[in-house]
């Protein structure tokens, strides 16, 4: 069932020309030795969604927002020749999709919908229930009534609303809690309904749209060894009673420092052992853990080896059908979330310069596709 919802997923990518199945023309080490500074021009450069037979993504913002592929265009060249899969960054969360209790909002998200389609790629919907405190709209948060019904209806219309524009959902985005007696993350869904609201939403997704492939999402869990045992645990329960659940998104927001990578592969493969699809869902690498004032090479060296150790882990721990893809949590250094959460505080996490220009982190995973 798992291998047929991937197999469609993979057709659709083919069929609306998005290319998924390129195959690699050319070795890692010609590449390591022809094309390794980053300063490389735009054509020389291979497409990243030719190296790979699984969906490659990009978490985009749009609409008005700050960085919207709507609004800065230049970034477009880029994002369409690297990627055959988009996410939004933003707004397809609660507060953006469900403003108000009887009002739903789509336009925004049709139209990044729409955006994806005619660009040979597939949309990745983040993220229909998750507790951050700004993207759950206000009326949630004061609402009085029969709880569960109203979390099934926030799921259901979205996911029905979405059907064959979103092939995927993040159901329920970081509701581990390694931290807690019971494990979950108390949040607002949490103490409204206690984990039950989990099941729930991927019972209503899976009605709503049944050929959507629905991914338990969360941080840290190849770091700590409780949570990933937290989440295997859950699925094990989900899976003995048959809730819909088809696979997991590691969200691998990770540094050049630790885990190790064989921490992080054997945190895939208990995953893909138990028969999931897995994805790596948000990733990027900070390197800046003592707050230098520079992106040093050596640093840079040290940022190409772990992207590319981490993707080649994923090659190694998690079977062709259950490859998932993987997804890069922004574009260009300047633009990343982690830039945003301290003024004092500067990273380098991602593939490309803020001129577009890829990194060696970008040719990291140039050689890790290769390698396979
Ligand atoms: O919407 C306003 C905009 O109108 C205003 O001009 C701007 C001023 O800074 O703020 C805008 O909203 C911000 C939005 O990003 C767009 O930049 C929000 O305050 C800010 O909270 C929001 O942050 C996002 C965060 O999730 C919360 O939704 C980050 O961009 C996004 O990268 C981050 O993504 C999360 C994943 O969903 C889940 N996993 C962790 C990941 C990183 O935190």
């Amino acid at each position: 069932m798992k291998n047929l919802v991937l197999l469609a997923l993979i057709s659709c990518l083919v069929a609306c020309g998005g290319g998924g199945g390129g195959s690699n023309h050319q070795t890692s080490s010609t590449y390591a030795s022809s094309i390794s500074s980053d300063s490389s021009s735009f054509s020389s450069v291979p497409a990243l969604k030719d190296l790979a037979d699984f969906p490659i993504g990009m978490e985009v913002s749009a609409a008005d927002q700050p960085r919207s592929i709507f609004i800065e265009k230049s970034q477009l060249p880029t994002i369409n020749k690297h990627f055959n899969s988009l996410v939004a960054g933003v707004i397809m969360k609660m507060s953006f999709l469900h403003p108000e209790e009887f009002n739903y909002h789509y336009t925004d998200a049709d139209d990044l919908a729409d955006y994806a389609a005619e660009n040979g790629m597939i949309l990745h919907g983040h993220t229909l229930i998750w507790h951050w405190d700004s993207q759950i709209p206000d009326w949630m948060k004061n609402y009085t009534g029969d709880w569960q019904a109203m979390l099934d209806d926030h799921v259901t219309q979205i996911t029905a609303h979405f059907a064959g524009k979103v092939v995927s959902w993040d159901v329920v985005n970081e509701a581990i809690d390694p931290e807690t007696e019971s494990g979950f993350r108390e949040s607002i869904f949490y103490q409204k309904l206690g984990s039950k609201y989990i099941e729930n939403a991927f019972i209503a997704a899976r009605e709503a749209d049944p050929a959507a492939v629905l991914y338990y999402n969360d941080f840290a869990m190849e770091a700590s060894q409780r949570k990933l045992e937290l989440m295997l645990a859950m699925l094990d329960d989900f899976k003995e009673r048959g809730i819909p659940v088809d696979g997991v998104g590691f969200q691998m927001h990770t540094n050049i420092f630790d885990p190790s990578i064989e921490q992080i592969q054997a945190s895939f493969k208990a995953v893909a052992d138990r028969g999931y699809i897995v994805r790596i869902s948000e990733m990027d690498v900070t390197v800046n853990r003592f707050n230098e004032q520079f992106f040093y090479n050596h640093i840079k060296e040290l940022q190409k080896q772990r992207y590319k150790n981490i993707i080649k882990a994923y090659l190694a721990a998690v079977p062709a059908a259950q490859r998932g893809g993987i997804t890069f949590w922004g574009l260009v250094d300047g633009e990343s979330w982690v830039n945003e959460l301290d003024p004092d505080y500067r990273d380098w996490p991602l593939l490309f310069n803020d001129d577009y220009s890829p990194k060696p982190a970008f040719f990291g995973v140039v050689e890790a596709l290769l390698d396979e």
